[in-house]
């Protein structure tokens, strides 16, 4: 009987994830959707030197602590954020319902160390947001950090916040239950969202200084991601481990990185790419929470280049702002915003509802495709052939997509060949459109 029993248990922790019908249909539509917006905001925006403020200057707990108390958003308008999103042609914002400070920019009954216990501001503003997305038709992810530097029972601690003085030592097992609680407000209280983007987990890594060694503890993320898709079935799962894809996870992101590159020295390896949805985050600056003094705003055509290559890999990109504490989004950071609108306007067919083309991705250009049409971005305006090796294709036509003329190629065992010079160019990008046979 007791080995029957055990042979039972074995079994069923063993059992695979399978996604509901609602969570495929939810995928295909969040990989439709092609561009979202990062929000990172909290406390630590009202020091203005990013989101890992309390790490990197090791500031005390209880000096931390005062943060909340003069956190006043008095300029936050949900309407504003959200028509600004449709307006550079975004549909869905994730945005930071707790970062690895633990403070939670939500109404949370497991803890006071939140927007409506802890400031003179008082408001939930995850759920002005989301009453606001439901509204405009746009998607709520909620950015959750599994690390925190806050709370004594994330104990053991990870890798970084250890300079922070005032921290304690409580029980790993009461952290799990904390998130559990947590997560299941962000899962009840919002109505539907879209999912959750986990952000941590590296911190419990082993490091010796060059390569990540093992975990340290249990993240728990077989109860955590069953509740959540018990909860609500089609909010998609997804966690910046910068490893291949977790059972129960829906779809995978890429840090400052496109997929299989490796930038940043945490990029996750190539052959780690799952067959799920793929996102790619990136700054709109050189930083994530709001920073004052980061000059490093990219330039509309990074921007749009940087958009362009992520659907080349068929991934989504999620850019980000980091607010102001007032609640506002930097005017420079709007504009680049509304560019990135105005350029979809005249191009988003050539991203949405698009998967990755037929040829592979570079810097001279990307391809992306719908159908029996692939669309190759021409990002390099001084190429006046486009050559490209063997294309597995049969080609019917290709033609300029703006002026519909007709572009003369050859397509053979010598490659794709495809005769520019006579086409007035794009500073950012002319797209050639090949039809298949
Ligand atoms: C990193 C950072 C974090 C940021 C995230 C966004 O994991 O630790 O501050 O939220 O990247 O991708």
């Amino acid at each position: 009987m007791q080995t029957f029993a055990l042979f039972c248990v074995a079994t069923l922790t063993a059992q695979k994830y399978s996604p509901s019908e609602e969570n495929l249909a939810a995928r295909v539509s969040f990989q439709e959707d092609k561009f979202g917006m990062f929000v990172h905001w909290g406390v630590y925006s009202l020091l203005g030197d990013g989101e890992w403020v309390m790490h990197n200057q090791n500031i005390a707990i209880d000096e931390y602590e005062k943060l909340p108390t003069f956190f006043n958003p008095i300029d936050f308008d949900p309407k504003e954020w959200v028509a600004l999103v449709k307006e550079a042609g975004m549909n869905y914002i994730t945005i930071t319902s707790r970062h690895h400070d633990g403070f939670s920019l939500f109404d949370s009954k497991v803890t006071e160390y939140d927007i409506v216990d802890a400031t003179p501001y008082g408001k939930d503003v995850l759920k002005e947001l989301a009453d606001e997305c439901r509204k405009q038709g746009v998607k709520l992810f909620f950015y959750y950090s599994l690390l925190d530097w806050n709370r004594d029972d994330y104990f053991p601690r990870g890798r970084t916040g250890n300079g922070i003085p005032g921290r304690g030592e409580g029980e790993w097992e009461n952290y799990i239950v904390f998130m559990k609680a947590q997560l299941k407000e962000l899962l009840t209280n919002y109505g539907d969202i879209g999912g959750i983007w986990f952000d941590g987990h590296w911190d419990q890594k082993e490091w010796d200084g060059k390569a990540f060694g093992a975990l340290k503890v249990d993240w728990h993320y077989d109860e955590i991601y069953k509740m959540i898709h018990d909860l609500q079935p089609q909010a998609l799962i997804g966690n910046n481990h910068h490893i291949g894809v977790i059972d129960g996870e829906d779809f995978q992101m890429f840090e400052k990185d496109l997929p299989g590159k490796n930038t940043t020295g945490w990029g996750t390896a190539a052959d780690q790419i799952g067959s799920v949805p793929l996102e790619v985050c990136e700054t709109i600056n050189g930083s994530w929470g709001f920073n004052l003094q980061d000059r490093k705003h990219k330039s509309n055509k990074e921007l749009i280049h940087y958009l362009i290559k992520a659907a080349g890999y068929g991934s989504n990109m999620l850019l980000n702002v980091g607010p102001m504490p007032n609640g506002k989004i930097q005017p420079e950071h709007q504009a680049s915003l509304r560019a990135m609108g105005a350029w979809l306007k005249q191009n988003g067919t050539t991203i949405y509802e698009t998967h990755k083309g037929p040829i592979a991705p570079n810097d001279d250009f990307v391809s992306t495709q719908k159908g029996k049409t692939v669309y190759l971005h021409l990002l390099n305006p001084e190429l006046n052939v486009i050559h490209i090796d063997k294309v597995p294709v049969k080609i019917k036509s290709i033609s300029d997509l703006k002026s519909k003329k007709n572009l003369s190629f050859r397509n053979d065992k010598f490659g794709l060949v495809i005769d520019v010079s006579n086409l007035s160019k794009d500073p950012i990008d002319t797209v050639i459109q090949i039809e298949l046979k």
